[in-house]
């Protein structure tokens, strides 16, 4: 079964983090997370990004604010696709340090980056990308545009009665 690994810098970055964590699950997409520090634990971005491919995790999310490091390092040593989430953290001046860190990737190493705490659309790129090749996800994905089509088709009709 094709998982999703959802790391982030610290434990502080769990609130936004958390959206990518819940839509994932509401596509029966199998989850690990963890906190993975580029500057606090270097030795364990290493280990985590020259690892997960090999433990059937097939697209990496990582999230981090301030100087956001950790996207970027992790698609570094990865072969797998890495999704970045920049956060306003408690250390970020205002959302545009972590923006940029994340998004401004040299040639070679790309990370998909999403919004600022844009975690709820990296699961939905996540689940899109397993999706290509998994026929259930694929499904999941279908519905679940349907069902975004039936919200605006119902907000416009509540604003005609
Ligand atoms: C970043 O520094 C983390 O990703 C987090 O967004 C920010 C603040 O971390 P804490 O000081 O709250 O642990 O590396």
């Amino acid at each position: 079964m094709s998982k999703v690994a959802i790391v982030m810098g610290s434990k502080s970055d769990l609130p936004v983090m958390q959206d990518a964590i819940d839509i994932l699950k509401t596509f029966k997409i199998e989850v690990e997370v963890d906190i993975v520090s580029a500057h606090r634990t270097p030795d364990k971005l290493y280990d985590f990004s020259t690892n997960a491919h090999q433990r059937g995790i097939k697209v990496i999310i990582a999230g981090a604010g301030g100087a956001a490091h950790l996207p970027g390092m992790v698609a570094s040593m990865s072969p797998l696709p890495v999704i970045g989430v920049p956060v306003k953290s408690s250390n970020s001046i205002d959302g545009w340090d972590s923006v940029l860190s994340i998004l401004q990737m040299p040639g070679g190493v790309p990370v998909a980056t999403v919004a600022l705490n844009g975690a709820k659309n990296a699961g939905i790129l996540a689940a899109q990308i397993i999706g290509a090749s998994d026929p259930d996800v694929l499904e999941s994905i279908l519905m679940y545009k349907e069902g975004l089509k039936a919200k605006v088709i119902d907000s416009s009709k509540d604003l005609k009665a």
